[in-house]
């Protein structure tokens, strides 16, 4: 697995994205999202996984949801996802998803969530909202902050839910983390392809399974064939220059299209092309890029057995280097703690002080001197080289004194650092405070 450990300061980029598997995946699914997770994963640590406990809240046929997980899997293969290379798994493999996704909700807002467009959006077409459904972003924010990943490729539709993650992760740190200097999750940002974020469907809303108007990303050539000529467009006759703007066509083609393809489509639509024309030239553009991709996905049939060992065998892994310890941190930081050391104040506060992240000096085998702030495992601010071991000591006592203040001044003495350097300085500052007040007073 692409699995590069848990140095913040060195961590490369980590991408995180997830699919549910509530029906066959759509061309929407795959250029909102899964082309950019499989391009991503080539050059950076990705975290690719089939969302099945979201698809609980939509799919109430179990073969089905099984099949669907199946088929989605097989999809990431054919399309060229290497399974080697990232870490791809089943997000019910992973149970610590839902104990973190306890934990974040008891910091989320009611209001928050009934602000939630895909929520509205759902209520107002009359869905009998249940937990589950309400709840979606906390789950989804688990997803996400289980692994602190930085990057969520996305489509449009999502750009929220991102943002609320955000915002539990903010609400923990700071409500956990602050008395201790501590912070426990990266905030994740959304990575949108603007030209694909949101893909019309036959009908030219949104393409999305409940609007029951998508083009499946393996569909058998003679559907395909007869879904885009299902598309719908105006009622210019060929000859009357057509709008590319505001035409699912156009856009559909795009997606697939090299830019000299779009511009030449562009001007066959100024020139008047027939619909007719217009759609066998989307179908065939579709067709060649997805008929290899077909029989790929064809031939991966007969092994379901190998991607449900893979997909295990990930995500054993994955419990052991990152969900469990990460829970383990966060139980300790709420309270839910060995009970034979609860009630000893001392040793409390002696663990509370452990838990500040440290200021180190030190050596290096290159000869030059170094200084570093560590929190635990993770690095969160790393100097560079110095020939001389007093000046690594002096930005360390300046550091103390001023706190995170002091890091714009240190600017050229700063090999790597974190969002989170700043805020942990400034509770060392306050530890030191502390420490000094309760020696004078
Ligand atoms: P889901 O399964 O609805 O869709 C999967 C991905 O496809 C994108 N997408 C589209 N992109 C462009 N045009 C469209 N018409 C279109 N329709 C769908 C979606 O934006 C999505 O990126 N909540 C997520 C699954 C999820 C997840 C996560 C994603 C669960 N946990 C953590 C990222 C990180 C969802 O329902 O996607």
């Amino acid at each position: 697995m692409g699995d590069q450990g848990t140095h913040a300061a060195a961590r490369p980029l980590r991408i995180l994205s997830g699919v549910q598997p509530s029906g066959r995946p759509h061309i929407g699914n795959y250029f909102g999202a899964m082309r950019q997770n499989i391009e991503l994963s080539k050059r950076s640590d990705a975290f690719i996984f089939i969302a099945d406990y979201h698809a609980l809240t939509t799919i109430r046929e179990p073969k089905k949801l099984a099949e669907y997980s199946l088929g989605l899997a097989k999809d990431y293969l054919a399309l060229g996802l290497d399974p080697g290379g990232c870490a791809f798994y089943r997000q019910s493999d992973l149970p610590e998803v839902c104990e973190l996704a306890w934990i974040l909700s008891t910091v989320t807002p009611m209001g928050l969530l009934e602000r939630c467009v895909s929520y509205k959006d759902k209520m107002a077409k009359g869905f009998a909202p249940d937990h589950g459904l309400f709840a979606y972003p906390v789950l989804m924010a688990a997803d996400i902050l289980i692994f602190n990943a930085h990057k969520v490729p996305v489509g449009r539709d999502q750009i929220q839910h991102i943002e609320m993650a955000r915002d539990f992760a903010q609400r923990f740190n700071h409500l956990y983390g602050e008395p201790v200097g501590k912070t426990f999750f990266t905030l994740p940002e959304a990575a949108i392809e603007e030209h694909v974020a949101t893909l019309p469907g036959l009908d030219g809303r949104k393409m999305s399974k409940s609007y029951d108007n998508t083009i499946p990303l393996f569909a058998p050539r003679e559907q395909l064939k007869k879904l885009i000529f299902s598309i719908v467009t105006d009622s210019r006759a060929p000859g009357e220059a057509k709008d590319t703007e505001g035409s699912a066509l156009f856009q559909l083609y795009q997606a697939f299209a090299s830019a000299e393809e779009t511009a030449a489509m562009r001007a066959a639509f100024a020139d008047g092309i027939g619909w007719g024309d217009a759609k066998q030239t989307l179908f065939d553009r579709i067709d060649r890029e997805v008929a290899p991709l077909r029989e790929r996905y064809n031939d991966l049939m007969a092994k379901p057995a190998i991607i449900e060992e893979q997909l295990r065998d990930n995500a054993v892994a994955l419990r052991e280097r990152h969900a469990t310890p990460l829970l383990r941190t966060l139980r300790e930081a709420v309270g839910l703690r060995d009970l034979s050391k609860a009630g000893d104040a001392p040793k409390v506060e002696k663990e509370q002080a452990a838990a500040l992240p440290q200021l180190k000096q030190y050596r290096e085998k290159d000869g030059k001197f170094y200084f570093k702030l560590a929190d635990g495992d993770v690095v969160l601010l790393q100097s560079i080289g110095f020939e001389n071991p007093k000046d690594a000591g002096a930005w360390v006592a300046r550091f103390r004194q001023e706190g995170g203040a002091a890091l714009s001044a240190a600017v050229a003495s700063i090999a790597a650092q974190t969002a989170e350097a700043g805020a942990a300085l400034d509770a060392l500052k306050r530890a030191e405070d502390e420490r000094a007040q309760s020696k004078t007073g």
